[in-house]
């Protein structure tokens, strides 16, 4: 978000919400107006039908997040995003390795992240990394990564007019942007480069794992139709079909009572509008127009899915709460 304040000033960002909290503190933080889009109870994204009637001639970017591993890309949106010639900027954090018709995502967009947080598909304890294919927008992130120091930047020419502009500063000094110090370190590389030749095991292992948690679950008590085409989740996604707070208060009891840790709101706690952070920024009770997301808000769920997780104890746990 701070490389595209560079490039498009101010003006409108459309995000999810449901998504980490970073999504949208980055877009407020660099002087963008956030518009909000519900999810789709299938892949948890955002619907794409919603974003693009969310379209406006302020719109800069489509922020999007896929959660816990799912794909949220469609044809309509990527057409659309080309027609209107709108960046879409990705967030694969939750979703490592998945796919939109055999692509990674993380490839489709004008700038993509990841996070190698511990929770993730793999880690470097923390960290993580940001993608692109724009070269200005790569040298704009390499100086914003580091203080905004322009020595950070590889392009020499792209050095040089710094420096031709700036006579009066040391070459190794210029500070083009007030910036951050987010650099990944040394030990945390060494740590993610070992990981990643196991990612794709791990993952097919997840893969697996989150497929034969679906088989297990009861398809009357818990959604199960999840649009699984392409999708890598970390984790088991529970969500409890009809809004019933009995059944879910038992549900809290029956896994607290077994050990079985979990997350409620899905990715992130749940409806990012009804967090207090965004009080002053929306309407009051906005969060009442986003029905899906209120679902999963209240009566969603994740569980941890690891590689080494064996078919037994998957049964367990389905066992365990097809009986609540
Ligand atoms: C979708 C998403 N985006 C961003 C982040 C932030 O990542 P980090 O904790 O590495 O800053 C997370 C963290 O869990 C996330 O789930």
């Amino acid at each position: 978000m701070a490389a595209l304040k560079h490039i498009y000033g101010s003006g409108e960002i459309i995000v999810p919400t449901l998504t980490w909290v970073s999504d949208i503190a980055s877009v407020l933080q660099n002087g963008f107006t956030p518009v909000f889009v519900d999810i789709n109870p299938k892949n948890l994204c955002m619907d794409d039908e919603q974003v693009i009637a969310k379209f406006s001639d302020k719109t800069k970017a489509v922020f999007i997040t896929y959660v816990q591993g799912f794909n949220g890309l469609t044809d309509r949106l990527l057409s659309v995003l080309k027609e209107r010639n709108i960046p879409l900027i990705e967030d694969v954090c939750e979703s490592h390795g998945a796919t939109f018709k055999g692509k990674k995502l993380g490839s489709f967009g004008l700038i993509s992240n990841f996070s190698y947080y511990f929770a993730h598909h793999m880690s470097t304890i923390e960290g993580g990394m940001v993608c692109t294919n724009d070269e200005k927008i790569h040298e704009i992130i390499r100086m914003l990564r580091s203080h905004g120091m322009v020595r950070e930047a590889l392009n020499e020419r792209f050095k040089q007019d710094y420096i031709d502009e700036n006579p009066d500063l040391s070459p190794d000094f210029i500070f083009a942007y007030p910036a951050y110090n987010v650099r990944g370190t040394e030990i945390g590389a060494v740590i993610g480069r070992n990981q990643l030749k196991r990612l794709n095991d791990n993952n097919d292992k997840r893969q697996k794992n989150f497929a034969f948690f679906l088989e297990n679950l009861d398809s009357n008590k818990y959604r199960t139709d999840f649009d699984l085409e392409g999708s890598c989740n970390y984790a088991f996604n529970l969500i409890i079909k009809k809004p019933d707070p009995v059944f879910r208060d038992k549900l809290e009891e029956t896994m607290r009572n077994a050990g079985v840790e979990f997350r409620r709101g899905s990715s992130g706690g749940g409806n990012q509008l009804r967090q207090p952070y965004l009080k002053t920024v929306i309407a009051e009770n906005e969060w009442e127009h986003y029905p899906e997301i209120e679902h999963v808000h209240f009566y969603g769920y994740y569980i941890g899915n690891y590689p080494d997780l064996d078919e037994q104890k998957i049964l367990l746990l389905c066992d365990l709460l097809n009986k609540v």
